[in-house]
């Protein structure tokens, strides 16, 4: 039985983890351990009683000793003595927010409950996860709060998520309710690293030492953002890529977030992930409940890459949903880049022609398909063809790129509106907005309102009109601007701090009505690029274009940034023109093929500006990606080389049984007569046999995981993959 209980004391054991929590004498609920796995034994002896100048003592009970201010608390309250950040803050309706919750009682159930409204981790079968579920009650008994704890049988992850009702006979506000908080031990030299970038440079390492007080990343965009990610890690002070332990947080969320580490006055660190609170207020009337989103917690004790590996493992299969988690990714070609707004039928299907005389599987068409959209001013919610570019309409244009042999896919910005549009000009009223005050814009554009059911019918019926109007296999669901004047019209004044929540929980209603109705349509989440590569969006959206930076050199690291938590799989990559249309860089197409290929790859320019002999060489990478994506999709991924740290990156994608391996070694910058460097790999089997396809050498998986391979040392090299097969045991051919 994965989770022990004893004496109310509750032992989650993954494969490789154990995070122990239990009741102490008085009633409260603290954190005992999450780390390297324990037996079952009480630890309750183990737990800091300490006398503390200046530290409270719990009200009612006679013990200098015992004080909220320095108990590992679990889900940390206000107002009561412990004066570090809580996770949940309550306003009652007598103004005050002081709370005190105490264990009420408990319940283990096989497998994973839904959550309501909220994209979440699943299993398949109850034998795939236990949940443990600890209900708390307020010493008012006017708040009763019920966590939740899902360890999975084959993964060092537990989902963590809280449900806070409202029991008592008043109307109380939430103001904060955090998914998960975690109470360490001393964690003084200990560092936190997270994912920090801006558009178009998303999602950089920031690994920093951790210091007293609080450090926070957050988003108040009404998306998770370029600019931070709902992610971060603890890593103890010798932590690396392979080796040390390592606590990641992740919050399947794709609007505003918190994520926080307290370091105290006693060099303990709490971690918090959630919901941001900052311009949050939910009103709970009586018997209302509230349920928080999903953190997924992560231990590794093999440093970031073993981190990583089980959040790319466990959001793969059991976040990401539908029928093509499983399957290939096809081979795209995007006419973005291509042909931007300046296109017509004509143009398109000479781009589709030429892609799939090269292989290429999918023709996606972008944004300037509808209204009278000739440029990004105008026609945001008004999806339907524009009849000078497309005369034979969406079906038309369809049924000729099927003729090509291609499946055909088509960008949507369900979320946004024009004030040029028949859209707004019949709902002016279905934007977010502040009455009295002005309506900004960005990129010319306006959110809608999808906290209003009403609304997001309206846009449901508009895109399954269009879904259905032709043969659509592939959606890029795109959301150009962050949320400003977050207010609905008609919304009482109580709640609208509600409206970003609802809002939020509105997309997810039509992406999960889409989804339902079209589950044959690959839908790709986008964000201006990747302003919301975040676990909510892989609930529905199984890839995301990763950054509108499409230089090579560039998504280097935001794909190393990236592969922290997500999967490759999830991350969409395309071969773009040189020089590059964002940064001006021109880069090698080897270069340019090997980091596309690392993700959902696809082309993303204008194939009639290229040369015979660079349509033979997309034409090998595309089948060069045929091949291997199988493998890419699904292995495990090892960072070889940080780009971060010097002119070189390597990574490589074993597959799970071990007997073949894809190695990546891009170089971004010749150093002159250089040194001679090896490549140490990583994953494989040591007694193993494995063959190196394009030279036909064979080494054994231990020479070349403890001695390594030679890097190229010509000046000229820019970028290599290498497929390695196993060709038996090196035992058999002694
Ligand atoms: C932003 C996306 O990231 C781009 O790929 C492209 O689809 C444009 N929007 C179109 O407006």
């Amino acid at each position: 039985m994965p989770i022990h209980e004893l004496d109310r004391a509750w032992f989650l054991q993954t494969p490789g983890s154990t995070y122990a929590l239990g009741v102490t004498p008085e009633g409260h609920l603290q954190h005992w351990h999450w780390g390297a796995p324990i037996d079952p034994v009480h630890l309750d002896g183990l737990r800091p009683r300490l006398y503390r100048a200046f530290a409270p003592n719990v009200a009612g009970i006679a013990d200098p000793t015992l004080s909220f201010d320095t108990l590992p608390a679990e889900y940390p309250f206000p107002g009561t003595g412990d004066f570090r950040v809580p996770a949940i803050e309550v306003e009652f309706a007598d103004g005050t927010r002081a709370l005190r919750l105490r264990y009420h009682t408990h319940r283990i159930l096989a497998g994973k409950p839904r959550l309501s409204g909220l994209p979440a981790t699943y299993v398949e079968t109850a034998a795939e996860a236990d949940t443990l579920e600890i209900e708390l009650v307020d010493e008012l008994d006017a708040i009763r709060v019920t966590l939740s704890y899902t360890i999975f049988a084959q993964h060092d992850a537990i989902a963590r998520s809280a449900r806070i009702a409202n029991h008592g006979s008043q109307p109380c506000r939430l103001l904060r309710g955090l998914s998960a908080s975690v109470d360490f031990g001393e964690r003084a030299g200990w560092r936190w690293l997270h994912l920090a970038g801006a558009w178009a440079r998303e999602r950089q390492v920031v690994d920093a030492p951790l210091q007293p007080g609080v450090q926070s990343v957050e988003s108040q965009r009404g998306a998770s953002s370029h600019q931070h990610n709902p992610f971060f890690a603890l890593l103890a002070p010798d932590a690396g890529e392979e080796h040390g332990e390592v606590f990641g947080f992740s919050l399947v969320y794709s609007g505003n977030f918190l994520a926080q580490v307290e370091r105290d006055q006693f060099d303990t660190a709490r971690a918090q992930i959630g919901l941001n609170p900052a311009g949050f207020s939910w009103l709970l009337e009586p018997g209302e409940i509230f349920q928080t989103p999903e953190a997924v917690l992560v231990f590794s004790l093999s440093g970031l890459g073993g981190m990583s590996r089980t959040y790319h493992r466990l959001y793969r299969t059991r976040l990401c949903r539908g029928r093509h988690r499983d399957q290939p990714r096809p081979i795209l070609i995007n006419n973005w880049e291509a042909t931007y707004f300046n296109f017509d039928e004509a143009r398109l299907l000479d781009l589709a022609r030429r892609a799939r005389s090269i292989g290429v599987e999918l023709f996606v068409l972008d944004d300037g398909w509808f209204g009278r959209r000739d440029d990004d001013r105008t026609s945001l919610g008004d999806w339907w063809p524009n009849p000078k570019k497309l005369p034979h309409g969406l079906a038309g244009l369809a049924a000729a790129i099927q003729r090509e042999n291609l499946q055909f896919g088509l960008w949507f910005e369900p979320e946004m509106v024009s004030p040029d549009s028949d859209l707004h000009r019949n709902h002016p009223d279905w934007c977010l907005q502040i009455a009295g005050r002005g309506r900004s814009t960005g990129r010319h554009q306006l959110v809608l309102d999808f906290s209003r059911p009403e609304v997001t019918a309206a846009v449901y019926d508009q895109l399954a009109a269009v879904l259905s109007s032709a043969p659509i296999t592939y959606v890029k669901w795109d959301m150009n601007r962050h949320l400003t004047e977050v207010a609905s019209v008609g919304r009482p004044a109580g709640r609208q701090g509600e409206t970003a929540h609802r809002h939020m929980l509105g997309v997810y209603a039509l992406l999960e009505r889409i989804t339902t109705a079209f589950p044959a349509v690959l839908i790709e989440g986008c964000s201006g690029g990747g302003g919301r590569f975040d676990p909510g969006m892989l609930h529905y959206t199984p890839q995301i274009w990763t950054s509108d930076n499409s230089d090579a050199i560039s998504r280097l690291f935001i794909q190393f940034g990236t592969s922290l938590v997500y999967p490759l799989s999830a991350m969409a990559a395309h071969i773009s023109a040189v020089p590059n249309h964002q940064v001006g860089r021109t880069t090698p197409l080897e270069t340019r093929g090997l980091v596309a290929m690392t993700g959902a790859f696809g082309l993303e320019l204008d194939l009639a500006a290229c040369s015979a002999e660079e349509l033979a060489r997309l034409g090998h990478l595309v089948a060069q990606n045929r091949a291997w994506r199988g493998l890419l999709a699904t292995g495990d991924l090892y960072r070889l080389k940080n780009p971060f740290h010097g002119p070189e990156a390597a990574w490589m994608v074993v597959s799970s049984d071990r007997t073949e391996a894809l190695v990546f070694q891009v170089r971004t910058l010749s150093t002159p007569n250089g040194p001679l460097q090896r490549l140490r790999l990583r994953g494989l089997d040591p007694s193993a046999l494995y063959r190196d396809a394009a030279s036909g050498q064979t080494y054994s998986g231990g020479l070349l995981m403890a001695h390594g391979l030679l890097w190229p040392d010509t000046e000229d090299f820019h970028a290599r993959a290498l497929h390695l097969g196993s060709r038996g045991r090196f035992a058999d051919h002694g």
